[in-house]
């Protein structure tokens, strides 16, 4: 009798552990199920924490590939999950949202011949040199079946006529974010911790490369967090942490009043934070929707964004411009989230369903 098929997954950052935890159930019942964590993240609280929390399976391999400028972070991935996939001879490969780690997956295994599945295809900024668009791109036109969260993200794939099958399979997010929501309510612990009140604090993220490289930027946003008129909760990503230090802004950021920092947070304990706050400042793509899901407006710190949907529903796109961020912290925005299942089915239902047909017809 015929096994189940060969499926390999790869991730490597944070918001791909978040992806795959909704679907990893999904995948190990269906197919013979291999992960790779290329290591792109490698602190407890950037990786391990996500995969206690989120009940995902240790990784069977780990590239332990982190850090490094990004042609040499992704060249090493390729050559290395190149010769893992030569070695596991999977039947499909899955790659996840858009980092290096996404690209260097998609390609390794399309130059093997093996078909890829692209999870959260067809998002765009429309700018050109930012990485994660890069990765996008390149992963969209090499993969064979393009899982897209939003009707918006079918049409960028339509109009470039990318050559793989194009499926509208909702948001994974969601669906995870859907399931811990109650979990997610009840957890008070690091508001405790903290001394902070629902509803009388700001939760802020920077890690984009376009605010957190430039050193001009990063100024402004630490003037911003000066200016801060409420308690503002700042847990700092590595990336961040490393700049603030370079740029000589870091003791400038600790005197600043209002703000209490802290190391980056796990899944629970920053969805927790948007979900008690009064609002949410970030540059993360996910953490955007994630806030208006749990009813909890959101300024995006950048002048675009790829879920144009949440402009609709309480989002408001502000850069890093202090005057307007304060002023519409002071306003009453809402927050409405946008439907994540398509035609009643979960996301991983229909990602399964799609592989699995992909498989059959081959
Ligand atoms: C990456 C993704 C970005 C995603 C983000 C989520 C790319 C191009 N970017 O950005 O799309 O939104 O992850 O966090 O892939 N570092 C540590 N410890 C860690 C992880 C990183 O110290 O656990 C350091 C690295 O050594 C590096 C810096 O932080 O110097 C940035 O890490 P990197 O993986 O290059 O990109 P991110 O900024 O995390």
């Amino acid at each position: 009798m015929k096994g189940k098929p060969k499926v390999v997954s790869i991730v490597g950052a944070r918001p791909q552990f978040i992806k795959l935890a909704p679907l990893v159930g999904e995948l190990r019942r269906r197919f013979d199920h291999t992960l790779i964590h290329t290591g792109q993240h490698y602190d407890e609280n950037m990786s391990d924490v996500f995969f206690r929390q989120l009940r995902i399976p240790r990784a069977d391999i780990n590239l332990h590939i982190g850090g490094g400028a990004h042609g040499a972070m992704t060249g090493r991935m390729l050559a290395t999950i190149e010769k893992n996939l030569s070695d596991l001879d999977p039947a499909f490969v899955l790659v996840f949202g858009d980092t290096n780690t996404t690209m260097a997956g998609a390609l390794a295994a399309t130059k093997m011949a093996i078909p890829v599945g692209h999870i959260e295809a067809g998002m765009r900024s429309f700018v050109k040199y930012m990485p994660e668009e890069i990765n996008r791109r390149v992963t969209d036109h090499v993969s064979d079946l393009l899982f897209c969260p939003t009707a918006v993200a079918m049409n960028h794939l339509k109009a470039e006529n990318v050559p793989g099958r194009v499926i509208r399979s909702g948001d994974l997010m969601y669906e995870l974010l859907h399931h811990s929501r109650a979990t997610i309510k009840a957890n008070r612990r690091l508001l405790k911790r903290l001394k902070l009140t629902a509803g009388e604090y700001v939760l802020i993220t920077l890690h984009r490369a376009a605010n957190v490289d430039c050193e001009e930027n990063l100024s402004q946003a630490v003037s911003l967090l000066e200016a801060m008129p409420l308690p503002t909760l700042f847990p700092i990503h590595p990336r961040t942490r490393k700049r603030l230090r370079q740029f000589k802004l870091w003791s400038r950021l600790q005197k600043a009043a209002n703000v209490i920092t802290c190391d980056p947070l796990g899944y629970l304990d920053t969805l927790s934070a948007a979900c008690h706050a009064h609002m949410v400042m970030t540059d993360s793509g996910g953490l955007q929707k994630e806030a208006l899901f749990l009813g909890t407006p959101v300024l995006t710190l950048r002048e675009e964004t790829e879920w144009v949907e949440t402009l609709r529903r309480g989002n408001r796109l502000v850069g890093l411009d202090i005057d307007r961020i304060l002023r519409l912290l002071r306003s009453r925005l809402k927050a409405r989230p946008a439907p994540y299942r398509v035609g009643g089915r979960k996301p991983s239902q229909i990602i399964g369903n799609e592989i699995t047909r992909f498989l059959k017809e081959r």
